[in-house]
């Protein structure tokens, strides 16, 4: 965390609180619960509140549990025009969720995203930090078979 917060100058602090918020989700298995912010604030100095209106700002910091593979599929434009309705009812048909909900064994979580700026490769979604595209509902079987 400090070799972060030493990438700004010194009275800019402050500025560390996005990849810090990452390194936190991280740490506390993949959301942002009050003990992880309250410890946040309090290593930057800031007040609690200005670290959670960073947080639910940002789609990319979750604010509830989630599960070991987080499955965050593009609903926008370019995505929906190419066959995402199709993808996103194959992935939860075949997890027995909806999106926003998580398996009962943790292991996987659905989110309909905004644009992740992969457009011209629509259908697309991320897992973790990785991007699948040109998704085909064969390719999404294969996804989902490859996440241990
Ligand atoms: S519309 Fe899906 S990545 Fe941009």
């Amino acid at each position: 965390m400090k070799a972060h917060v030493a990438k700004y100058p010194a009275d800019r602090s402050r500025s560390a609180l996005i990849p810090l918020l990452f390194v936190v989700q991280r740490e506390r298995g993949g959301w942002l619960d009050n003990p992880g912010v309250n410890f946040l604030a309090k290593f930057l100095d800031l007040e609690v509140t200005d670290v959670w209106e960073t947080a639910t700002f940002y789609s990319m910091f979750n604010l509830r549990p989630i599960g070991r593979h987080h499955i965050q599929i593009c609903k926008t434009l370019s995505c929906k025009i190419m066959g995402e309705p199709d993808i996103t009812d194959h992935i939860c048909s075949k997890l027995g969720i909806k999106p926003g909900e998580t398996t009962d064994d943790g292991k996987f979580t659905v989110t309909m995203v905004e644009c992740l700026g992969s457009c011209g490769t629509a259908p697309m979604m991320q897992i973790g930090f990785d991007y699948y595209e040109d998704l085909t509902l064969e390719k999404v079987d294969k996804i989902l078979s490859d996440c241990k």
